[in-house]
């Protein structure tokens, strides 16, 4: 059973999402986990070289595969991360989402199991909306969308970090001087993991 872990990052916080995502896939046994990032933009690349940190965050993700249409063909689940750009996802995020029309006629995401992920610079900077706006194009492929119960542990909280219902997040801060934190790492493995435990029961 193929789980598929694809996101787009900039500044590394939801890199660092993606991977306990993968890792939480990773739990659940027969599950196979393909970690992709989704290719980066021409203009936005030559943009990176002037950017110390981001061209030094981009330089880690060189090892981890660019996403394919046929990945997306592949998974038997899939979990999608992409930073908040103005309460939604990032344009680059949704260029690979749009070009799934191949998939969406014969009707090949239908019956998949998905989760989505998300960081913001700010606490109240729009996670809901990017993960409720994600959720969307999933809907229309016929996916299953998948979220994070109340009964995970640090979901219920008051405090400068992320979790939600709807799937994992994280605080990165204005200038993306914050790391995730432990608990928002944790619940984004529980997204994994309940991602692929569902993607076994339905797929197999
Ligand atoms: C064009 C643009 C729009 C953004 N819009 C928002 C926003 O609506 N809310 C917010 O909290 N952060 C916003 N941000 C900040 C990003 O969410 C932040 O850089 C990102 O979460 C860092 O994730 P990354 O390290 O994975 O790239 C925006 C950043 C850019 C470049």
């Amino acid at each position: 059973m193929k789980v598929l872990v694809v996101y787009y990052s900039m500044y590394g916080h939801t890199l660092a999402l993606a991977k306990a995502v993968a890792e939480g896939a990773r739990r659940v046994a027969n599950v196979e986990v393909m970690l992709r990032r989704v290719q980066e933009f021409e203009a936005v690349d030559e943009k990176i070289n002037e950017n110390d940190a981001a061209r030094q965050v981009q330089d880690q993700q060189q090892d981890i595969p660019i996403c394919t249409v046929d990945d997306l063909r592949a998974a038997d689940g899939v979990v999608l991360g992409s930073p908040t750009r103005y309460g939604n996802m990032t344009a680059q995020m949704k260029q690979l989402i749009d070009s799934t029309s191949a998939l969406w006629l014969k009707g090949e995401m239908e019956g998949k199991p998905a989760g989505v992920f998300t960081s913001t610079a700010s606490t109240h900077g729009g996670q809901e909306t990017t993960l409720l706006t994600m959720m969307v194009p999933l809907l229309h492929l016929g996916m299953l969308i998948v979220g994070v119960p109340y009964s995970t542990p640090g979901m219920i909280h008051t405090e400068a970090r992320g979790g939600t219902p709807y799937g994992a997040t994280t605080i990165a801060g204005g200038q993306g001087e914050l790391q995730p934190k432990p608990e928002d790492l944790e619940i984004a493995k529980v997204l994994g993991q309940r991602v692929a435990e569902i993607t076994v029961k339905v797929r197999s």
